[in-house]
């Protein structure tokens, strides 16, 4: 219940209310939420605290905005540590989420500039370059470009990268994926990358890009993937 004597704001108040029935249950993805009538008539107070908790909301995303329909409860986000070096189809399967991948692109092409620079290739070696949408449960949550040296994956085939790349590596390489850089930027959705995601076009969106390395130093991978920030938060423990 909503506390006018703490001092606790009673937009904040507001806020953890409609976290604790989302974690309830109470309210659940898709829901339709109260207007902001309602809540001001139920808990007596101010229209603009309902408006300040329910935008706050819908800036973390937790709840969405429909023109002219109302205000809904988001999907839940799959959090992700960013600590481990894991591929799309342990995240998954690790929460006991169905995964499979949509192959868009399966080609050779020689490497440009820069992926022979990440590969430690010579410009114009022969690379996979496979574009791939990442599926969970049918749901569409990222959209991932990856470059692997061909030389070194002879037999990758299209119906192996619809399934686990790291699997494929780990399984056919004599030393196993062992190291990764990556980055995290913020970005927005182009028209190609919102169809294939099913967000508008101009969505937020999390471009991570990892190059990775075998435990024996050799570079195996460069990708590029576009995250749904909707769907999608990164998480990491830190002390001092
Ligand atoms: C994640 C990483 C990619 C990596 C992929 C491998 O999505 N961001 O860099 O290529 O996992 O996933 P999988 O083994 O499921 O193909």
């Amino acid at each position: 219940m909503i506390d006018k004597s703490s001092p606790v704001p009673i937009y904040y108040q507001l806020e953890e209310l409609i976290k604790k029935q989302m974690e309830n249950n109470e309210l659940q993805p898709g829901d339709a939420l109260p207007s902001e009538r309602e809540y001001s008539e139920l808990h007596g107070i101010s229209r603009m605290t309902v408006r300040q908790a329910i935008s706050n909301l819908v800036q973390n995303g937790m709840l969405y905005r429909q023109q002219g329909k109302g205000t809904f409860v988001a999907e839940r986000k799959i959090e992700k540590q960013l600590l481990g070096l894991t591929s799309f189809t342990e995240d998954m399967q690790g929460r006991g989420v169905r995964t499979w991948s949509e192959v868009v692109d399966f080609q050779k092409v020689p490497a440009n500039l820069y992926i022979a620079s990440q590969l430690e290739m010579i410009v114009h070696d022969e690379v996979f370059e496979i574009k791939r949408v990442r599926m969970a449960e049918g749901t569409p949550m990222a959209y991932e470009t990856t470059y692997l040296p061909a030389k070194l994956l002879q037999g990758l085939t299209e119906e192996a990268a619809t399934q686990s790349i790291y699997l494929y590596i780990d399984e056919h390489l004599s030393s196993p994926i062992g190291s990764a850089r990556q980055t995290i930027e913020a970005s927005t959705a182009n028209d190609m990358e919102a169809d294939y995601l099913q967000i508008p076009e101009g969505s937020p969106v999390l471009l991570i890009e990892r190059t990775s390395k075998l435990k024996d130093g050799t570079p195996i991978e460069l990708a590029k993937s576009v995250y749904r920030a909707d769907r999608y938060k990164f998480s990491v423990d830190i002390s001092r």
